[in-house]
């Protein structure tokens, strides 16, 4: 029988899955949440899929040791390389990724437009999101860039001014209007760090480009997964926050990411 006053543990590698918080928090308003951020060992971007793999594991363990009911990967890099073992390791849960929603979000694209994902080294590499797309919608064409600088400027709180713009002209040269090798009708921010970046984004890329994440569709994925089941909270909800690493700049920088400004974050050890 599944406890309604359990949180929802949700996991990153840092503050990126915050993101997704922010819209599970919007989707599910009175649900308790429990977040981890394994800034200890940020990047997951630039690891192995096997190492990957084993964080991922290891911060779950975390999470379901604190009496979780259901588990959400907010890093794409562990969705695109953990989700079938966390699913395995934890039968007892439901879990959800970010790239499959995501992916669903690009699907929108007009007929044989092209899509650009914006994505970690990992993440562009092993093709999670190349493949998720093509799998709902083949006509279109799929380009994807590894972005690591944004992941540590966003781990920063540099999310605004000239340098940042520097660095999103840098990843989007050759992809946008004018370069040669797509005019993307859409840009997936294919890692949950990205969406701090929206605005010097927007100003960068034409009118007509859509800019997509996965959080709104992962957190309306898990809400409905929850309210089928029957097993949404109805009691003021709380949110803890655990990070293995620099907890006063979790604390800091955090809020940014969420939307509002964090409370204590506790230090974990994996
Ligand atoms: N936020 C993570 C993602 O969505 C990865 C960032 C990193 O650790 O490289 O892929």
């Amino acid at each position: 029988m599944t406890d309604e006053s359990a949180p929802i543990g949700v996991f990153d590698s840092g503050m990126g899955g915050l993101t997704v918080l922010r819209a599970l928090e919007a989707a599910l308003p009175g649900e308790s949440f429990i977040y981890l951020g394994d800034t200890a060992r940020l990047p997951y971007g630039s690891k192995s899929p096997g190492t990957v793999a084993r964080y991922a594991l290891q911060a779950s363990e975390i999470l379901v040791e604190r009496g979780i009911r259901a588990l959400v990967v907010a890093c794409n890099t562990a969705s695109a390389f953990a989700l079938d073992a966390l699913a395995e390791r934890h039968p007892e849960l439901p879990v959800f990724g970010v790239v499959e929603p995501g992916a669903s979000a690009a699907a929108e694209a007009p007929r044989g437009a092209s899509v650009l994902v914006l994505a970690t080294e990992s993440t562009v590499a092993g093709g999670a999101y190349q493949k998720a797309i093509l799998r709902l919608r083949p006509d279109l064409k799929i380009h994807a860039r590894a972005c690591p600088l944004l992941v540590a400027l966003a781990e920063e709180g540099e999310h605004e001014g000239e340098f940042c713009e520097r660095v999103l002209g840098h990843y989007l040269h050759g992809h946008t209007a004018g370069g040669s090798v797509s005019d993307p009708a859409v840009v997936v921010l294919g890692c949950t760090h990205f969406p701090v970046f929206r605005e010097p984004l927007r100003r960068l890329l034409p009118d007509h480009t859509v800019v997509v994440d996965s959080a709104a569709t992962t957190a309306e994925r898990v809400a409905d997964a929850l309210v089928s089941s029957g097993a949404t909270a109805r009691h003021p909800g709380r949110l803890t926050l655990l990070a293995t690493d620099g907890v006063r700049r979790f604390t800091r920088v955090g809020g940014y990411f969420l939307g509002r400004p964090l409370d204590a974050v506790e230090l974990v050890d994996l």
